[in-house]
């Protein structure tokens, strides 16, 4: 199965960005990571980031019939872009929504995303790991949706 992991404004900087906040990782030493084990679970990854929110809703409009499903962290536009929530829904796919830091322990803005309304299920505060545990509940999900 392939899987679209997106990445969404700033998460290009990591690594550099409030490291305090989000870790020493780079934005490519998440994907190395990913894609080892996607290789582990038998998925085959696409890794993308952008900062631009039309980009995210075109990468998550191509995934519907060419993707099992998507792992994404929105960046701020999770907590802004109803286009992106809208998006999400018309893949009809399973979405895992991942955030590195602890949206709930830090400013009430980011307390709310859009992008929720449409996954699954919702990783936040375990950094980089929180990617790797997406996989981990997909490779689960897609399994189930099988037999
Ligand atoms: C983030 C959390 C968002 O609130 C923030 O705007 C980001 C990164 C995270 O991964 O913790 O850019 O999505």
């Amino acid at each position: 199965p392939h899987v679209l992991v997106l990445n969404g404004p700033n998460l290009n900087m990591l690594g550099v960005r409030e490291p305090s906040i989000y870790g020493r990782d780079s934005l490519q030493d998440i994907e190395s990571a990913c894609q080892q084990r996607a290789r582990e679970l038998g998925l085959s990854l696409d890794f993308r980031q952008t900062n631009l929110e039309g980009e995210l809703v075109t990468w998550i409009q191509q995934a519907r019939g060419n993707a099992a499903a998507i792992v994404i962290n929105p960046a701020a536009y999770g907590h802004t872009s109803i286009a992106l929530l809208d998006a999400l829904l018309i893949a009809e796919l399973p979405v895992i929504e991942v955030h590195l830091s602890n949206i709930f322990r830090r400013e009430d803005y980011r307390h709310h995303t859009y992008v929720s309304q449409a996954a699954s299920g919702v990783i936040c505060g375990l950094g980089a790991q929180g990617y790797l545990l997406a996989l981990d509940a997909l490779a689960t999900i897609l399994k189930n949706k099988k037999d």
